[in-house]
């Protein structure tokens, strides 16, 4: 199990340009990696040659979708302060690793891939017969690894993403971390970590290698991690060592699975553009406030007489996310009885979603306001996600032989 542990790795992930956000990015994704901000390094992209393999004949709609998303996630209160933003078309080095690892990844493991079918199916419209199409995943990975990222914050759909990730990264270090005399090679460096820390080490490599242990693994691990004095190809093999392979190259990431978040649609699917059931994230407060008004209830609670079930509304999900154990109380009773009505009803939906959005809008138009200091955000992400990235390459070209000088 090849990867980095967990309170150590950074964080990464990326969203395709697909136009203005909407509260289900807000709920499924962008609250979370706020969060995640305070805790990890993390580094946050817009794929926007994700977005080419399947718009390859629109990209004039690319750009101005790359920035209004970009301006979303400011809005949503990611801070740039603590996180890294950028564009992946801005790293040319995810292409040159897309291309390296294409060397190495059985096609096969492309086809299998389930979203690979399943997209081609759904996206009729649209020629997916492409090399770009069936290379998503890979080149998926490579934003991944290029990056040496442990965790990657994605939705159910994605997690075969980085089940592949993980799969391509242990063959590439099968591959090119077996170097020649390489236990002699980390017996070398677990010395210059010092008597103790090498003892420890070795310690903890036998207690896991000889017994399983876990925890022994763990703790070794958060050793190395420590180390202030190895060099990054020392590391690597001390990682490798300790497991019983070769040098760890590329760390295989651990996919994390976003708590699912069941934001509901206005018409009770799951909200997505594809449903036009949306409530975007800058949507004018009328606007939204018309939406939640006019949205379905329950069918069969037809004129206000009628007692309705909140298991068969929309409204009531809604109320899942919004409102408190009083209001549950006060919607089940009044909507079994008829004691309420469904404007009534949804009257604090209304309230909070509004005053959810308050503070997001007018983020967003600070913003808007100042197109500069985007650009100024992304060229500062940009810069430090290429250093690391360009590290990388470096790294993976030599393992690769292509070292010329
Ligand atoms: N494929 C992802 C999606 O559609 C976007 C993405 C591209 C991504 N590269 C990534 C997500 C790397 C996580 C890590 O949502
Ligand atoms: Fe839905 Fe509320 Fe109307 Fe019941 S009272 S049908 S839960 S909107």
């Amino acid at each position: 199990m090849n990867s980095v542990p967990a309170q150590h790795a950074r964080v990464l992930s990326g969203m395709r340009p697909t136009g203005r956000l909407h509260l289900g990015h807000y709920h499924g994704v962008l609250k979370n990696w706020v969060e995640l901000q305070h805790e990890y390094q993390c580094f946050f992209f817009v794929a926007d040659w994700h977005a080419l393999t399947t718009h390859y004949e629109e990209p004039e709609i690319i750009p101005d979708s790359v920035n209004e998303m970009v301006i979303d996630w400011l809005a949503a209160g990611i801070n740039p302060g603590e996180a890294r933003l950028f564009i992946q078309s801005q790293i040319p080095e995810h292409a040159e690793l897309h291309l390296l690892l294409s060397m190495i990844t059985p096609l096969g493991w492309l086809e299998r891939v389930p979203s690979y079918k399943d997209q081609q199916e759904r996206l009729k419209e649209r020629d997916l017969n492409t090399y770009g199409f069936l290379g998503y995943p890979l080149l998926q990975a490579a934003d991944i690894l290029v990056y040496k990222a442990g965790m990657v914050p994605v939705g159910e759909d994605q997690v075969a993403h980085v089940e592949l990730t993980r799969e391509v990264a242990r063959r590439f270090n099968h591959l090119y971390g077996r170097e020649s005399g390489f236990a002699e090679l980390a017996e070398e460096a677990s010395k210059k970590m010092g008597k103790k820390a090498a003892r420890l080490y070795h310690d903890y490599r036998t207690a896991y290698q000889q017994q399983g242990d876990q925890e022994a693994l763990d703790a070794a691990r958060a050793l190395l991690e420590g180390q202030q004095n190895l060099t990054v190809n020392d590391r690597e093999r001390l990682f490798g060592y300790l497991e019983g392979g070769g040098r760890i190259i590329l760390p295989e990431p651990q996919p994390m699975l976003t708590k699912a978040s069941k934001m509901p649609g206005l018409d009770g699917q799951k909200m997505s553009k594809s449903y036009a059931n949306t409530i975007a994230l800058r949507e004018r407060p009328e606007v939204v406030e018309k939406a939640l008004r006019t949205m379905p209830t329950d069918t069969q609670r037809v004129r206000r007489s009628d007692p309705g079930d909140p298991e068969r509304c929309p409204v009531w999900a809604f109320h899942k996310i919004y409102s408190d154990s009083g209001v549950h109380e006060w919607v089940n009773q009044g909507c079994r009885s008829a004691g309420i009505g469904c404007i009534e009803c949804k009257q604090p939906i209304i309230d909070a979603v509004l005053q959810e959005l308050k503070p997001l809008q007018e983020r967003a138009r600070e913003f808007e306001e100042q197109p500069d200091l985007v650009r100024a955000i992304l060229a500062e992400g940009t810069e430090a996600a290429r250093d690391m990235a360009q590290q990388t390459l470096n790294e993976v070209r030599a393992a690769m032989s292509l070292h010329y000088r």
